[in-house]
């Protein structure tokens, strides 16, 4: 059992690999119970990554990812299963089940023989969960009939329908306009609020990022180049930060 004092994931020297390719090399970070902690870094750097390895979809080679107090990559199909029950996790692609209509992929995770809902709540929190992400009156419609965003947003809604421990967002306003961004950063921070909810928020979008996340690692060439708040990491002499933090387009990154 953990305590609020310990943190809800914790990441020790994760190193990934595929092939001779390193994806990821002595990844670490410790993330608090309502934190909300953004991870960032340039496309292509492993950030999708971290966040499967967390949910435990895939093992690292060395190191150890724990979750609540216990060793992911330790665990078996059952364990993991339970585990991953405490988790909502929102794909970079939305990954909606394409025959489902939009309730019913929403309604996916209230299914579940523990929730225990009649079909009537079941459509209730369905509703609810839509207007929170702006999708009412959307119900009976497949995946292929949405647009990028809206996929997203319905991706969003059935993973925090559940009302998880820990939320996980892969680039979560990627493909949405301002008003609809503004809206999924304001319900990060609502879920936390209301429920505790602790999130990891992975993007590029570092005004965004820093808008909600109260610490951020930045990920460069496989490595945890920096974790600090978004104000110091404005102030971060760090080349290679300060570039990515400003946006700098010319030139090579200097490490
Ligand atoms: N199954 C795989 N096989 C081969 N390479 C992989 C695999 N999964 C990831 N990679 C590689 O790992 C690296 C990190 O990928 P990842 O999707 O984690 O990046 P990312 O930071 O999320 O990028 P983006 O911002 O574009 O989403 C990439 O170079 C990718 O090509
Ligand atoms: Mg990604």
């Amino acid at each position: 059992m953990i305590t609020d004092q310990d943190p809800v994931i914790a990441l020790r020297g994760v190193y990934y690999s595929v092939a001779d390719t390193v994806i990821l090399d002595n990844a670490w970070c410790e993330i608090y119970p309502g934190e909300i902690f953004g991870m960032m870094g340039m496309s292509g750097v492993g950030k999708s990554t971290l966040l499967r390895l967390i949910m435990g979809l895939i093992k690292p080679q060395a190191g150890e990812v724990e979750v609540l107090g216990t060793v992911v990559n330790d665990l078996g199909e059952h364990a993991l299963n339970q585990l991953r029950a405490t988790m909502g996790i929102s794909f970079q692609g939305a990954a909606l089940f394409d025959s489902m209509t939009v309730a019913e992929n929403v309604a996916f995770g209230l299914r579940h023989p523990r929730q225990m809902l009649s079909e009537e709540e079941i459509d209730k929190r369905v509703a609810q969960y839509l207007e929170i992400v702006g999708m009412e009156g959307h119900e009976s419609k497949l995946p292929s009939e949405l647009s990028g965003g809206m996929r997203k947003r319905i991706g969003i809604a059935r993973a925090i329908i559940t009302t998880p421990r820990i939320m996980l967002y892969d680039e979560p306003t990627a493909g949405l306009d301002p008003i609809m961004s503004g809206v999924i950063l304001k319900l990060i921070g609502d879920l936390r609020s209301q429920f505790g909810m602790t999130s990891v928020v992975v993007t590029h979008e570092v005004d965004e990022l820093f808008s909600v996340a109260d610490r951020i690692i930045m990920l460069y060439g496989g490595r945890v180049v920096a974790e600090d708040t978004p104000k110091n990491l404005r102030c971060c002499t760090t080349p290679v930060v300060k570039q990515f933090v400003e946006g700098a387009p010319v030139g090579p990154i200097k490490v």
